[in-house]
């Protein structure tokens, strides 16, 4: 989210969302574009928490869920909320506790899918922190309305996950569609 508004304040969200009261908007990506992927690893019929949403009925700091109990999610969305975060003062400390409460009160087996502009070089060492056990699995989405040169003779379905490295990055040659696209890391809590 690269710009000059204030996205890592609590106040700069609380005033826009009453400005655009009613407003439909999505960041990121469109529901449409992410249906294959919330499809396939959370259910619907599950425990979900999403964090981060401007219409909730429930105000909560996500660096501080002590109202929730341990285990108690089968899966945690979140589109955009720890990047809010990373723009904020403090963001490392910020970041790693946010983390370590989304694990806390996830069910072992449960995921959290984390939806976000940063490459996999800024978020992996935040999501792999000490005390936080995931398997992760990466998906890659260019901008909704991207056109890029797709001359490539087997366009990318979103449902093909990339393989990381083992130190966490990109494989060295893998190619973005487009430089600005999304990444979505599912991670799944896994037993210490
Ligand atoms: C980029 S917006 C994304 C909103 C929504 N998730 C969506 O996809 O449309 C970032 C959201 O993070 C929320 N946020 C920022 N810091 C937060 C915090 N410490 N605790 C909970 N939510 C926070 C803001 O209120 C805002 O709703």
């Amino acid at each position: 989210m690269p710009g000059t508004y204030d996205y890592g304040d609590a106040e700069y969200w609380d005033a826009r969302y009453l400005e655009e009261a009613g407003a439909s908007f999505d960041w990121y990506q469109r529901y449409s574009a992410l249906r294959p992927i919330l499809r396939k690893f959370i259910s619907s019929y599950s425990r979900i928490l999403m964090v981060g949403c401007g219409n909730a009925h429930m105000h909560m700091d996500v660096r501080d869920m002590s109202f929730f109990k341990d285990d108690m999610f089968d899966s945690v969305v979140d589109k955009g909320t720890l990047d809010s975060l990373m723009c904020g003062t403090n963001a490392p400390l910020s970041a790693s506790q946010m983390i370590k409460e989304v694990h806390r009160v996830l069910k072992p087996g449960g995921v959290y899918m984390l939806i976000t502009y940063g490459d996999p070089s800024v978020r992996i060492p935040h999501l792999n922190q000490l005390g936080c056990c995931w398997k992760i699995t990466l998906y890659i989405l260019p901008r909704p309305g991207f056109e890029g040169a797709s001359c490539s003779s087997s366009p990318r379905s979103v449902l093909e996950s990339i393989i990381l490295t083992k130190n966490g990055l990109l494989p060295s040659d893998y190619v973005l569609e487009d430089p600005e696209s999304h990444y979505v890391y599912v991670c799944k809590k896994m037993e210490a």
